[in-house]
């Protein structure tokens, strides 16, 4: 076998024994190494099988699978557990159509992911928004007020379910008791986009499961926080408001009919690692983040996003297992500063923008990876940095106004021109600054200037975006 390039970068990447401050959670495969369980790392071509006698059906879960999705949901305190192979996407794409009909009115936190979009589209439903407060000077979303919630609520009595990212990326998390509360006062469902809350039940030091917030549906990427291979994912239920058997038939719909057993096993092993090791390890990490912030106090001219936010832009509480560092005042733009943590000190963040990176933490991550992140940061700050940083244009955040459900624009007959003559149009496609992967048009939405200015200046400064079928970003579809 001469060519196999992908494997290759792979087998390179694991010589080179990065620190892992990304997804997934497992950290290379650190934890497992830790608890050896059964050897699950040595056998993983054994158990990649499929339906045969002994090992169940996903879709018919009677046996072994249903005895793991049950063990699930007692340990993610569920009222019943759904394993996902195909990622959170096909959770949120499930429990939304679940929860609707076609041509039905959804109400959306603007900073969901794509998927929560794309299953408009899919499922034929007119989204309205919520809007965040935003850090317009960091571009990071911030809370969602119960109040807008219900205001929306009173403004589209007609919508069928209500859905809340949380906590964010950033690990920020709005007062979802108390919007469960409205959505449930006004007869609506909640369903939470918890795809980076996976760990949450492992400390009262961190905001409250969505479960515990009484959410109605929970899609949780267990990959991403917890020892859970890419992709493996969980969708938890409890309550009458969702219609169990039509929701079983949406995660036949939307995910694969030879679902992988080592995605399947790898979120079994997740669920006993959570249950047996997850409170200790969480606190070993919290501790470690503690003494990590503390060190990082004394570095001048770094900033690392604190709990000082709590109470104000409507956030509640905050997941400090994430870590959002800039050192922009020192002149090292985001996106420098995650390429030289990689190129100089082996250390992989989760993301950048302009003003910072974002660490994803685990219980995974030991002390050793925060002393050398720290290390890292104690180096590059002594650096008098560049004049080449960048300033970021302002960009409002505002609710485009829309012409077109996404729907019917993917439908509509659309002409390609360039970003500058496309402002004042309606847009035929996605404008997704990534990651974080959270849009900034939707297709059907009018293209304001200031969405132009934004995305030319930021793609120059290192911003990736998706969602253009033209790859260098200078073209859009516009709708005739
Ligand atoms: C908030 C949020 N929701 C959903 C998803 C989709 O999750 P998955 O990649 O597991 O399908 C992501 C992915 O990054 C995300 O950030």
């Amino acid at each position: 076998m001469k060519e196999t390039p992908l494997l290759d970068r792979l087998l390179q990447l694991q010589n080179e024994k990065l620190i892992s401050f990304h997804m997934p959670g497992h950290k290379n495969g650190k934890i497992f190494n830790k608890y050896n369980y059964k050897n699950f790392k040595d056998c993983l071509t054994n158990i990649d099988t499929t339906e045969i006698l002994g090992t169940d059906n996903l879709h018919k879960a009677k046996e072994v699978i249903k005895k793991a999705q049950e063990r699930a949901s007692e340990a993610f305190k569920s009222e019943e557990t759904y394993f996902l192979v195909n990622g959170s996407t096909s959770g949120i794409y499930s429990m939304v159509m679940a929860a609707t009909s076609p041509g039905d009115k959804i109400i959306v936190g603007r900073n969901c992911h794509q998927s929560v979009i794309n299953i408009t589209i899919l499922g034929d439903l007119a989204p309205v928004y919520l809007y965040p407060e935003m850090d317009l000077q960091q571009g990071i979303a911030l809370g969602i007020s119960p109040e807008e919630v219900e205001r929306s609520l009173k403004e589209h009595p007609d919508a069928k379910a209500v859905v809340i990212t949380y906590p964010t990326y950033h690990g920020l998390a709005s007062d979802l008791k108390r919007i469960a509360e409205i959505v449930h006062q006004h007869g609506k469902m909640l369903l939470v986009d918890e795809a980076h809350g996976a760990h949450l039940g492992l400390s009262d030091k961190l905001p409250m499961t969505a479960l515990e917030c009484g959410a109605d549906a929970v899609v949780q990427s267990i990959h991403k926080t917890l020892p859970a291979f890419t992709q493996s994912s969980m969708l938890h239920v409890q309550g009458n408001r969702i219609d169990r058997e039509k929701l079983k038939f949406m995660l036949r719909l939307h995910q694969t009919t030879s679902p992988s057993y080592i995605l399947m096993a790898s979120l079994d092993l997740a669920t006993t690692i959570y249950r047996d090791h997850g409170k200790l390890l969480m606190e070993e990490l919290l501790h470690n983040i503690e003494a990590f912030k503390e060190k990082m106090k004394n570095i001048p001219k770094v900033t690392v996003l604190g709990s000082e936010r709590i109470g104000s832009h409507f956030i509640k509480s905050m997941d400090t297992t994430r870590l959002w560092m800039s050192m922009y005042q020192n002149k090292i733009n985001g996106y420098q500063l995650e390429n030289r943590l990689r190129k100089e000190f082996g250390i992989q963040m989760e993301l950048s923008n302009l003003y910072g990176v974002l660490g994803m933490t685990s219980i995974g991550n030991d002390k050793e990876d925060f002393e050398k992140l720290y290390e890292a940061m104690a180096a590059l700050s002594k650096e008098k940095g560049s004049d080449e940083i960048g300033g970021m244009p302002f960009f409002s955040y505002a609710i485009p106004k829309r012409a077109f459900t996404p729907k019917e624009a993917l439908y509509k007959k659309k002409k390609k021109v360039k970003l500058k003559e496309s402002i004042g149009h309606i847009s035929g496609e996605y404008l997704i600054p990534y990651p974080p992967g959270i849009p900034i048009l939707i297709p059907g939405e009018v293209i304001e200037e200031e969405m132009v200015t934004y995305v030319k200046t930021m793609v120059v400064r290192g911003m990736e975006v998706t969602g253009l079928k033209d790859q260098s970003c200078e073209r859009i579809e516009i709708i005739e």
